[in-house]
């Protein structure tokens, strides 16, 4: 079979992690790395992964994650935030900084944020918090991947309540910023304890059509 297809076999949502296997910092420099080469909408990265190790850290937010077992038995938790909208707007300095990377000059800097300024207008009738959450779960996706490659479970979690967690990470992890992002997602990483079941899917005839 093709690897990455393999790879894909090989990733499921597990559920419980083997707490005495931890990655290592060189597999988990991969995952992290996959996250951050991921493609989003006008290159502007809305993203910030908080990569818990600890384990009482992970034991404090438990609670929050409505308890779910991945959480305290996982290797790394990572909690994957995203860009307030506030920051999407012409004047906040941050579409300056992020188009400014690859702008000629300051006068195509404002062709990029008039462009920008235009699409949200068009396609999102200003959703940008959602619009934002949707290229880290972009990230997301790739992370899980690159750790399927390496034969690394995972598991994305939706399942947390976003405001006590907001409440326990201001609590007990310094680095969330939470002026500045949102919580998108949470996915495990780890090594699996039970072998998962079989894969549910629909047939490709039903989810999707080759018009010629
Ligand atoms: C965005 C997202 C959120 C999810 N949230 C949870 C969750 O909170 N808890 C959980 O056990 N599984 C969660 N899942 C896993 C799905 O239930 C799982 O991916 C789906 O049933 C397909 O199974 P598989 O991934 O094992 O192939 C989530 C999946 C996604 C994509």
């Amino acid at each position: 079979m093709n690897e990455f297809l393999k790879a894909m076999q090989f990733r499921h949502a597990c559920k419980l992690f083997d707490e005495k296997r931890k990655i290592s910092k060189k597999d988990f420099g991969v995952i992290l790395e996959a996250g951050r080469l991921s493609p989003s909408s006008f290159g502007l990265e809305p993203w910030y992964f908080l990569v818990i190790e600890s384990d009482k850290v992970k034991k404090a937010l438990k609670g929050a994650i409505l308890n779910q077992p991945q959480v305290a038995t996982c290797s790394h938790l990572v909690i994957l935030l995203s860009r307030k909208a506030k920051f999407f707007k012409k004047k906040s300095g941050y579409l300056d900084k992020m188009f400014g990377r690859s702008a000629k000059d300051i006068k195509d800097i404002e062709v990029q944020k008039s462009e920008f300024e235009g699409f949200l207008h068009n396609n999102l009738e200003a959703d940008t918090t959602n619009w934002a959450k949707m290229q880290v779960y972009i990230a997301g996706a790739n992370m899980m991947s690159a750790a399927a490659f390496l034969s690394i479970d995972s598991c994305p979690i939706e399942g947390f309540d976003a405001k006590e967690l907001k409440k326990s990470l201001a609590k007990n992890v310094p680095e969330f910023d939470k002026k500045s992002y949102k919580i998108a997602l949470i996915i495990a990483f780890g090594y699996r304890v039970n072998e998962p079941e079989e894969k549910i899917r629909c047939s490709i005839e039903e989810i999707a059509a080759f018009v010629k």
